[in-house]
């Protein structure tokens, strides 16, 4: 059994039929790629995983218990962490206070304090900045910010949108080590939706690759980074 089973789901947007039948699984310790150009349902993907969209067909399973229905805060109280597309920081908030609302299922002090030094530890530029308010960041701060907004739940199972995005490939660097080392250190498992497909590809072990909200191609991240099609429409020839 794997910790995430998405089976057969088929979500819409009104008439929009955005996924129509993605199926994918996460094993436990993972990281797997989502890659796929724009409008694929990537992000629609994501957010019926963590509940903020309901599928009209199919399943999520989550260490083998249905969670399709269920309160996107009863998703992550179970170990789902959700970093969004486009961060979501609150831009009148500090860093501090910002990591405070991302623990706001936590009550024990002691332990929101632990979680925030290991955030700091993660990036040590959201430590040296941490009075500062969110939305004077740069881009790359505050999506380091967003990732340590999620790691404040400690989740088992992380899904990450597009943390690349429009980021200086310094700062795209940084983001996948700290993947990497997530998955290494702490065993967190990773669903991670990039368009960087090669760094994606680099990161992950396995992938798959959606278009037009259909599942075209999955496999050993290696073996997807060699396929004719994926080359051509995702890493550039
Ligand atoms: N709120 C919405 N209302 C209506 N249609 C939507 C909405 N959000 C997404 N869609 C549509 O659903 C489809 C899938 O969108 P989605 O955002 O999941 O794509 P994506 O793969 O994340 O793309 P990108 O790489 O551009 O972020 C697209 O056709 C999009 O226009
Ligand atoms: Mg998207």
């Amino acid at each position: 059994m794997s910790l995430l089973e998405v089976k057969g789901v088929q979500s819409y947007y009104g008439h929009i039929h955005a996924l129509k039948g993605v199926d994918l699984t996460v094993g436990e310790g993972e990281v797997v790629a989502l890659i796929g150009g724009n409008g694929a349902g990537k992000t629609t993907t994501l957010r019926t995983i963590s509940g903020m969209l309901r599928p009209k067909q199919g399943d999520v399973t989550y260490a083998g218990r249905s969670i399709v229905g269920m309160a996107a805060h009863d998703i992550m109280s179970l170990g789902i962490s959700h970093v969004p597309e486009g961060r979501r920081i609150f831009p009148q908030l500090t860093v501090r206070e910002n990591l405070d609302i991302g623990a706001y299922k936590v009550s024990n002090r002691k332990l929101i304090q632990e979680r925030m030094d290991e955030g700091f530890a993660l990036f040590p530029r959201l430590a040296e900045r941490r009075t500062q308010l969110g939305g004077t960041l740069s881009g790359g701060e505050q999506q380091m910010l967003a990732i340590a907004r999620a790691l404040m739940v400690d989740p088992k199972l992380l899904l990450l949108d597009e943390p690349s995005m429009g980021l200086s490939p310094k700062f795209v660097e940084t983001i996948f080590d700290i993947v990497e080392r997530l998955n290494r250190e702490r065993g967190t498992t990773i669903l991670l939706v990039e368009q960087n497909a090669s760094m994606a590809l680099g990161v992950a072990r396995r992938a798959y690759v959606l278009q037009t909200g259909e599942i075209r191609l999955t496999g050993d991240a290696a073996d997807v980074a060699r396929d004719a099609s994926v080359r051509e429409a995702y890493l550039g020839g």
